[in-house]
């Protein structure tokens, strides 16, 4: 492994095939880059046996952790354990793990608040999502179902994803990378997944090949 490669934190909370996508193409050197952790927010995701195949150290990140013993109910108890996630979630990236050049959002299902996002901008780390949709439509979750239902429906007549940079605004942050695809008429929403997913696996490469050559840039 030459020294020169840019270290990636990767932010996981399911399966794992955009992290797949990115652990490949580390390996064939098309991603001047390498994954030095994988963080999950659920103990459960295949993606962290992707990781340990791949000899990437993991860490388990669980909110349930934080919320354990706090009923719904309380909402104030609730919202500092959240804070309290997000907090520790950047200390173990900055403080144990040691910064990175870039995180990478790949399927990372929760939100990232100032908590996390104020020490990373501090620190120069950036920080990018991917996301099941086109810019400015169907932001949050069940992003494909949304999309899918708009498309059959004739509200739309594309969808995609994107990446993007980070920002406290909910997948509202400037898009580095967008993939279209058009609706079909008729197609289940399995076959608009299948598709969507095959556009955010190439995606999610050239959004993470382009900040890193840039990173590179800025230093010649
Ligand atoms: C991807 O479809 C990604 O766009 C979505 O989760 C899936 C993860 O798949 N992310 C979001 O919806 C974030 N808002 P994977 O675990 O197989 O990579």
């Amino acid at each position: 492994m030459p020294e020169n490669k840019r270290s990636i934190i990767v932010l996981i909370s399911g399966n794992g095939t955009n992290l797949q996508a990115l652990i490949d193409n580390c390996k064939s050197g098309k991603i001047p880059g390498k994954i030095t952790h994988v963080i999950s927010s659920s103990a459960k995701a295949y993606g962290l046996e992707r990781a340990s195949k791949a000899d990437i150290p993991t860490t388990v990140h669980r909110l349930y952790t934080y919320y354990k013993g706090i009923p719904r109910e309380d909402k104030k108890n609730r919202a500092k354990a959240r804070a309290k996630f997000d907090k520790d979630l950047s200390t173990l990236i900055l403080n144990k793990l040691g910064k990175p050049d870039l995180i990478v959002c790949a399927g990372w299902m929760l939100i990232l608040s100032s908590e996390f996002l104020k020490p990373m901008e501090a620190a120069d780390v950036p920080i990018i999502n991917l996301h099941p949709a086109l810019p400015g439509a169907f932001e949050g979750t069940h992003a494909i179902e949304r999309s899918w239902d708009a498309g059959q429906k004739g509200i739309v007549n594309k969808g995609g994803c994107m990446i993007h940079y980070v920002i406290e605004q909910v997948d509202r942050g400037k898009p580095l990378i967008v993939k279209e695809i058009p609706v079909i008429k008729g197609e289940t929403v399995d076959d608009f997944e299948a598709r969507i997913h095959a556009q955010e696996h190439v995606a999610i490469v050239e959004g993470t090949v382009e900040v890193l050559e840039g990173l590179n840039a800025q230093e010649k």
